[in-house]
């Protein structure tokens, strides 16, 4: 693999830190000192996983709009990875938009580098970190719990990361959204910082662009994106469906798989993001009055004409039987014959090990028998042909 690296001033810490980074991970580097350089090169022009980087230096910076041209013209054969401090909105966007570069800032150059590059390199889409590939579909799955404390937030995160290690052909780019703005836990659950200002959102939601996005997105090592609020009070009442739309029209644009962890609560924008769903999977308890509920909450569904491929229920914390298979209750299951029920155990001190540790479960031991059940889900939503938008 091939890195570009143009700069007059490889000597320069920073810069040197880059290239020893790439090095690191397999880049043979190949150093440019203008831009100009670059899209000629004969090596560049035979291949399709090159990196170039260009780094901006206090007091060397680099024009930007020669960074924009040049993503342009090695569109196809490399991704032009801009680093500086920061960027003008108008030409972060464009930038961007010729779908062959990013920009990273010094900051968090070293990881989100090496994040990219993988992409590059996994013929995951390049356009940006979280870009839908072109022949994809933009598909939204939503969990819907029915009982508090049941791991609704669990299942969707651990899906989420799920579909989100997928590599080679079936890499897909994924975000997870909590739609619990009030309260959110789910950051915590990754040992991540929530990102998302729903406040800002709600005091003008026609200023959420990709720019904003970028500063509401909270990245996690595996590639998988989050989008939460830190829990700063916000009064619930004051978001209404626009915002909600408003975020979420932005958001599926630019992953091929947005999970959805619903809030708990029956608030008005709810039902119309679930009929927008091409997946809502209702989830609780392997108990009786956890299925009364659950059976209760895929009839209001039904009554919003949601087709009924359109929803699957996910029963947790099952327990298990001598041979770690789940133990099946014939009077339960017997109340949810006739649809589509996924079983996930119950798993307490690897679960609560993971939240404890800010790591995910599917991610840390792939093979236990809950992620198992947790992949099935993944299974099922890779499974679904998402409803055609315009
Ligand atoms: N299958 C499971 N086995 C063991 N523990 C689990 C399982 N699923 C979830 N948990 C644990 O249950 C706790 C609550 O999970 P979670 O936060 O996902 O629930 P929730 O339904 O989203 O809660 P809330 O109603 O507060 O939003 C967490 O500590 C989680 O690790
Ligand atoms: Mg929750």
């Amino acid at each position: 693999m091939l890195a570009f690296l143009v700069t007059s001033d490889r000597a320069d810490p920073q810069v040197a830190r880059l290239e020893q980074l790439l090095a690191k991970h397999g880049y043979e580097i190949v150093g440019k000192t203008t831009i100009d350089e670059v899209a000629g090169d004969p090596q560049l022009e035979a291949r399709r996983d090159s990196l170039v980087l260009v780094p901006s230096l206090p007091g060397r910076e680099v024009d930007v709009e020669h960074v924009i041209r040049l993503a342009g013209e090695v569109a196809g054969h490399a991704f032009v990875i801009y680093v500086a401090d920061e960027i003008p909105q108008a030409q972060y966007k464009a930038l961007v938009r010729t779908g062959a570069a990013d920009w990273v800032g010094w900051d968090s150059a070293m990881r989100e580098i090496i994040e990219l590059s993988q992409r590059v390199g996994s013929n995951v889409p390049t356009a940006s970190r979280h870009s839908a590939t072109p022949e994809a579909q933009h598909m939204v799955v939503s969990f819907l719990g029915t009982c508090g404390g049941s791991g609704n937030t669990t299942l969707a995160l651990e899906t989420a990361a799920c579909l989100a290690s997928l590599k080679g052909k079936d890499a897909r780019s994924v975000a997870i959204v909590d739609l619990n703005f009030q309260r959110s836990a789910m950051a915590d659950y990754l040992d991540l910082v929530p990102r998302l200002d729903i406040a800002q959102v709600v005091r003008n939601p026609q200023r959420l662009d990709r720019y904003m996005l970028d500063i509401f997105t909270s990245r996690h090592a595996s590639t998988l994106d989050m989008f939460a609020c830190a829990d700063d009070g916000i009064d619930i009442c004051a978001i209404d469906g626009g915002v909600v739309f408003a975020l979420l029209e932005q958001i599926t644009d630019l992953y091929d798989i947005v999970v959805l962890d619903m809030p708990p609560y029956r608030i008005p924008w709810v039902d119309a993001v679930l009929k927008d769903s091409d997946l809502v999977l209702v989830t609780g308890l392997y108990s009786v009055p956890s299925v009364k509920q659950i059976i209760a909450e895929t009839k209001h569904l039904s009554e919003r004409e949601l087709a009924p491929e359109q929803v699957a229920v996910v029963v947790n914390q099952c327990k298990t039987t001598a041979f770690g298979g789940i133990a099946h209750d014939v009077n339960i299951d017997g109340v949810l014959s006739g649809r589509r029920v996924f079983y996930v155990q119950q798993d307490w001190p690897f679960a609560l090990d993971c939240v404890n540790t800010g790591v995910s479960m599917v991610q840390s031991k792939p093979r236990r028998g809950i992620c198992r059940d947790i992949k099935k889900i993944g299974d099922a939503v890779l499974a679904v042909r998402p409803k055609v938008t315009p």
